[in-house]
């Protein structure tokens, strides 16, 4: 049975800490059978954004599921060409629009970028005060982001969503965040399957009778960090939830995080902050 216990963010709200990632979920009939297969299966948070160009898939999938709005969190993110105070209202307008929502959950800045950097999250703290968004976030802010945020902000973000996984452990950052009362939720939990052969979690699977997906999964939750594993399979769908009835001891969690080696799937944020937009990566 999937553990519902939620975080408690530091806004006084609470949020699940196992989701489901909705990025590459592209068709409607696939949008509506995975959320029907989570929700089934226990899911209460879906991580949809702008760029995903599914909101509105999520929007029908709820309906026609007729989900009760107060019984999940929905995440959504504000694009880098919508970012700026009046494009951040407006564009959020229309997600809400497209979501069939009054309020999002939580609303994130897909990346940081230095053209916008205090305006976007000004039109944020507005969108919370007039209580559309319950709680507002970030999305590929490091230290040195969050610090410079900080100097202006009146409201700092609840969670900061990162690349994480055995292969980016992001240390220094989930200490910072801690530290600040920000909750970290890793994106790319499962490294996007790439390594999942990798013999070490091979090695654990075997010892814990579980897949190398849950070891990694287990070792994100008992960091304490905030998982949205996504797949289009039930079966992984479900598998992924599977992993509440086991325990990694800390000498297995640390094999786990001695992986690291600083290995980015995707963009690099500093370089994001500077160009402004996302560059071509494999
Ligand atoms: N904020 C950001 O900038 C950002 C960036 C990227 C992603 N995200 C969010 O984070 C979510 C998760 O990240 P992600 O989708 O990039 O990567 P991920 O969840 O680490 O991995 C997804 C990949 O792993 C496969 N998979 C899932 N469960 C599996 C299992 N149990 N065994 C083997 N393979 C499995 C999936 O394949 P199938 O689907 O074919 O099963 C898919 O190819 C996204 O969906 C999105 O919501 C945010």
């Amino acid at each position: 049975m999937i553990d519902l216990k939620g975080l408690k963010l530091n806004d006084g709200n609470t949020m699940p800490q196992l989701g489901l990632g909705l990025y590459k979920v592209s068709t409607q009939a696939e949008l509506t059978q995975v959320v029907k297969t989570a929700w089934e299966q226990g899911y209460r948070l879906f991580d949809s954004a702008q760029m995903y160009q599914n909101e509105d898939m999520f929007g029908l999938a709820a309906q026609e599921l007729n989900l009760p709005r107060e019984e999940y969190f929905l995440t959504t993110k504000i694009a880098e060409e919508n970012q700026g105070y009046d494009n951040t209202l407006r564009s959020f307008e229309k997600s809400l629009k497209d979501l069939q929502v009054d309020y999002v959950d939580m609303l994130m800045v897909h990346w940081p970028l230095h053209q916008h950097f205090f305006e976007t999250w000004k039109a944020f703290e507005y969108l919370k005060e007039q209580g559309v968004v319950k709680s507002i976030g970030v999305s590929n802010y490091g230290v040195i982001h969050l610090q410079y945020l900080a100097t202006k902000a009146n409201i700092m973000p609840a969670v900061d969503q990162v690349e994480n996984h055995p292969f980016l452990t992001q240390d220094g950052l989930l200490e910072f965040n801690k530290t600040q009362g920000i909750i970290t939720q890793a994106w790319a939990p499962l490294g996007r399957a790439r390594a999942l052969d990798e013999p070490i979690l091979v090695e654990l699977a075997q010892k814990y009778h579980k897949s190398a997906a849950q070891i990694v999964l287990r070792w994100h939750w008992q960091r304490g960090t905030a998982i949205i594993p996504k797949s289009v399979h039930a079966a992984r769908i479900i598998e992924n939830a599977a992993i509440f009835d086991f325990e990694l001891a800390p000498v297995d969690m640390q094999k786990i995080t001695d992986l690291n080696t600083f290995t980015r799937i995707s963009q690099e944020p500093e370089q994001v902050y500077e160009l402004g937009h996302q560059y071509p990566h494999h």
